[in-house]
């Protein structure tokens, strides 16, 4: 038993939930009585505005919250994060993404020793090896010129990357064809090759600890069908496989060349780590300049969350108002709606943040917790979500608040005419939080013509909580400013929460189950200790297939 009060006995905490218990003012009445709520509440990071002020809080919300921030000493322990501290309790290890990120002359310690210069080595690797395969230089077995890039990853190892090429697209070499493939579904593979030549295909294969199944499975295909197509014996490996890890002899074993091997470490975490070497596809399509610029949008906010002050930090009051959701509004969810059609797979990239390293229900000293921690994190691109489950956010019967992002330019690369659509997407945008907030009272509705008996359907609550990040353009910089916004976030909350939000301990048991069941399926061994929903379907599957 440790010594710190539980999170729930504290008067911070109480105090909370008294407040909450009083709660009763609409959002309509907030902005009512303070004209200056939208600019009291909004606070500006780099190239990002973060309006909060459509949010159930009043300044005593946000002066409890925060109280509860300094009791739980989460500035504390950023500073032991950025510090290089073992914050990592159950893996004894450094989180220190934020050195990913650092200047050429900053020190960051890890016992004892300054990690910078190799973070810095292993960038000017990738630019020199990114640039070579840009340029041409870089050849294939045959000579021929590398025109496919095949990320082979999961997980950390492939969420980042797969956002970020998607998000900068218009950033990227166009020449270039780069796919990532994670699903050990061999279909995913399949598609991803199917139609490229060999010759001109390079793999990279991204496992931190280089003995994920789905990795391992899926790159060794990939040789197969490489040196399949090229009719060529294992020396072809070497031009067409790197490897992105911290395990240098798995690398190896694997075979190859370790020269080709583009390293990181252990105090980078699998979810931290796209901004590493993790990120190697993502330089290639986008040049090394470019990402250089994205790990300085990252830094804009590491300074931020480091000397900001707490009333005016910005991933501070985001994890805090997620907690008021969850923890005192009992909020299950909470939605990501970009309004960019390039940050497709943004939420998905946040699902892996967010909910592997907050889906936790002991603390850090393995007591259990008795509040809520982390939410279920959803959501896809607007428009697209207003013509499907938006309804249930505006009329349904549950509480999600929402992030809502959009920005002040369409990316330099559409015509015109396209361009010209910016407004009415971003027209949405800005309606979406305001009926959210404003609802529609039933007054008004009547006041349409509205027949009585339609009046309670078409009656808007209001209400619902939102935050708008409006930043002026999806560039390398403002996607990493965004990023580093939520991994920040995510620290916050795991924080106040007294949890470990560093480790996965919760993905094991699926993967030692799958390598006991995968003999059953393929040999029809007996799996000792098979329940019996399991072993009958198992027995089934093993009836149904050609
Ligand atoms: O899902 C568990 C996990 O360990 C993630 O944390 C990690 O990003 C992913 O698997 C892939 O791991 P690796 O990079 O070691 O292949």
């Amino acid at each position: 038993m440790s010594d710190t009060p539980k999170l729930t006995r504290r008067p911070e905490w109480t105090a909370l939930a008294d407040h909450r218990d009083q709660w009763q003012p609409h959002l309509r009445d907030l902005f009512a009585e303070d004209p200056k709520r939208a600019e009291r509440y909004t606070v500006r990071v780099g190239d990002l505005r973060l309006d909060y002020s459509k949010h159930l809080i009043t300044d005593e919300t946000l002066a409890l919250l925060q109280e509860l921030a300094a009791a739980t000493d989460v500035f504390g322990l950023r500073d032991a994060m950025f510090r290089g501290e073992r914050i990592n309790v159950t893996e004894n290890r450094a989180v220190l993404h934020t050195a990913l990120r650092a200047p050429r002359d900053a020190v960051v310690e890890v016992d004892g020793e300054n990690v910078v210069p190799e973070v810095h080595q292993v960038l000017d690797k990738m630019a020199d090896f990114a640039g070579r395969v840009r340029s041409g230089e870089w050849t294939g077995h045959t000579g021929r010129r590398i025109k496919n890039v095949v990320n082979i990853g999961i997980g950390g190892s492939d969420l980042g990357p797969a956002m970020a090429y998607e998000a900068l697209r218009a950033f990227t070499d166009r020449a270039l064809t780069v796919r990532f493939v994670s699903n050990v579904d061999g279909a995913d593979l399949h598609e991803a090759t199917r139609d490229l030549d060999a010759e001109e295909t390079l793999f990279i294969v991204a496992s931190k600890t280089f003995t994920t199944i789905e990795t391992i499975t899926n790159a060794t295909s990939a040789r197969d069908w490489l040196l399949g197509e090229l009719n060529a014996g294992p020396e072809a490996v070497a031009k067409h496989f790197v490897a992105l890890s911290t395990n240098a002899e798995k690398v190896a074993d694997f075979g190859i060349d370790v020269a080709n091997m583009f390293e990181f470490w252990d105090w980078v975490g699998g979810r931290y780590s796209y901004d590493s070497a993790i990120g190697l596809s993502l330089m290639i399509a986008i040049g090394p300049d470019r990402f250089r610029e994205m790990l300085d949008g990252f830094r804009i906010v590491d300074d931020h969350f480091k000397n900001a002050p707490a009333e005016a930090n910005a991933p501070l009051l985001l994890g805090l108002l997620g907690i008021w959701y969850g923890d005192f509004f009992d909020a299950q969810t909470h939605a990501v709606l970009p309004y960019s059609h390039y940050l497709s797979k943004f939420t998905a990239y946040l699902q892996q943040l967010d909910m592997e390293s907050n889906g936790k229900s002991v603390q850090r000293d393995g007591e259990p917790v008795e509040w809520q921690t982390g939410p279920v994190v959803w959501g896809t691109p607007g428009t697209n979500g207003q013509h499907a489950y938006y309804q249930l956010i505006h009329q349904g019967t549950k509480l999600i608040p929402a992030d809502f992002i959009g920005f002040a330019n369409p990316v330099g690369e559409l015509s015109d005419e396209l361009k010209a659509q910016h407004d009415l997407l971003m027209a949405n945008f800005f309606a979406q939080t305001q009926a959210l907030a404003f609802g529609k009272s039933a007054d008004e509705v009547r006041a349409e013509g509205v027949s009585e008996e339609q009046v309670a359907h078409r009656t808007f609550h209001g209400d619902h909580p939102t935050t708008t990040i409006l930043a002026t353009e999806l560039t390398p910089s403002v996607l990493g400013q965004l990023i580093a916004l939520y991994e920040h976030k995510v620290f916050v909350q795991g924080a106040v929460w007294n949890i470990d939000s560093f480790d996965q301990w919760g993905v094991e048991l699926g993967k030692v189950l799958a390598k006991r069941v995968e003999p059953a399926l393929t040999e029809g061994a007996d799996v000792p200790g098979l329940d019996p929903s399991t072993a009958a379907l198992v027995a089934a599957y093993r009836t149904l297939r050609k």
